[in-house]
């Protein structure tokens, strides 16, 4: 049978998805040869993010992270990296908001941050082909930058910029993505817009970004928050992003099916349904030139322990392409399909 990897390569678009260093994911050798088969591309789920990678001041852990691009590498995959900085100051370590900037604290921010990219691009050097620089920097509420530290001491735009220019230099090259879900869960028109306004902004101050990533965790709800015609706000949205010539790349994908039926027959189609149109439409742009899901059977997937959007009658989420059997779902054949 054809394997994503092998039905994607024929359109020139790489198939990847998210590991974590754990029991039940590298650690599951039927599940790490699925991904192995089906995938030519890793990304680290949590190991390659600042609080695994630089958990106290200056002290770097990078045996995680090794062990999945490692793997990656004996099996023949390439790496992605996720990500240098996500912006909420809840996924930055404690160590940093809480940190005393001193007297000059736009330096020290600006010290913080080059020692951090600076070592990680530089570790893992030309074998992460891809870097999600910075995170979830729109707040979708408003679309307004996010704030943090580093913002506070540093400005957002210009953090923004830093990080960018900190990771061509120690990166040069890696292609250089900003990451954001804009669709999905609290996905809005205000989120959409932010982002928009943000990559406009760092055009025009020439900072190296290569490629927006969509993370694309996908739901029914969308229709809800976006009004009459979600998808014709989507495309407007993609239209926007590549007419400022950047490239697109489905970073994260799964399918929330937190607001579909229990029946176990009538969820799998409503996912595979929510895919296909999803997909569709946004694998119809040439620029889109990566597919990764954020985990492919259910048994890894953090819809299935993320406490913020459990299903109300308590079932376990099936938003990946294979059951916590491994055994395949309309999911997979509706990507299949798609590509
Ligand atoms: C998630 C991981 O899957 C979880 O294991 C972790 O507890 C929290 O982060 N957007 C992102 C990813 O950019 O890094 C998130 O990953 C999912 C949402």
């Amino acid at each position: 049978v054809d394997t994503l990897k092998s039905v994607a390569a024929r359109k020139g678009l790489r198939v990847g998805c998210a590991l974590a260093d754990t029991p039940n994911s590298l650690g599951n050798a039927a599940y790490a040869d699925v991904v192995a088969r089906q995938c030519g591309v890793v990304v680290c789920e949590n190991e390659t993010k600042w609080q695994a990678l630089q958990p106290a001041p200056g002290t770097f852990r990078f045996g995680p992270a090794d062990a999945i691009f490692g793997w990656a590498g004996r099996m023949g995959l390439q790496r992605r990296g996720h990500t240098l900085v996500w912006q909420p100051a809840r996924w930055l370590p404690q160590w940093v908001n809480g940190h005393d900037f001193g007297a000059r604290p736009a330096r020290e921010a600006e010290r913080l941050l080059k020692t951090h990219i600076g070592t990680v691009t530089r570790h893992f050097g030309s074998d992460v082909y891809s870097w999600d620089v910075v995170n979830e920097a729109v707040d979708p509420a408003d679309g307004a930058l996010r704030a943090n530290v580093f913002t506070r001491h540093l400005g957002a735009i210009e953090q923004i910029d830093l990080c960018f220019r900190l990771a061509r230099e120690g990166a040069p090259h890696a292609q250089l993505v900003y990451n954001d879900y804009m669709r999905g869960d609290a996905g809005s028109a205000k989120h959409r817009a932010g982002v928009l306004e943000l990559l406009a902004a760092l055009r025009r101050k020439g900072t190296p970004v290569d490629a927006v990533g969509l993370q694309s965790h996908i739901g029914s709800w969308d229709d809800v928050r976006d009004g009459r015609d979600p998808q014709r706000e989507w495309r407007r949205f993609l239209d926007a992003v590549t007419g400022m010539g950047y490239k697109l790349l489905i970073t994260e994908f799964d399918v929330n099916d937190r607001a579909l039926p229990g029946d176990i027959a009538s969820r799998d189609a409503g996912v595979a349904a929510l895919a296909r149109d999803y997909l569709d439409l946004t694998l119809s742009y040439p620029q889109v030139t990566d597919f990764v899901m954020w985990g492919m059977a259910d048994h890894v997937s953090w819809l299935r322990t993320w406490d913020e959007a459990p299903r109300k009658d308590g079932l376990t989420m099936r938003g990946t392409p294979f059951d916590d059997r491994l055994a395949a779902k309309p999911l997979l054949h509706a990507i299949r399909d798609a590509f």
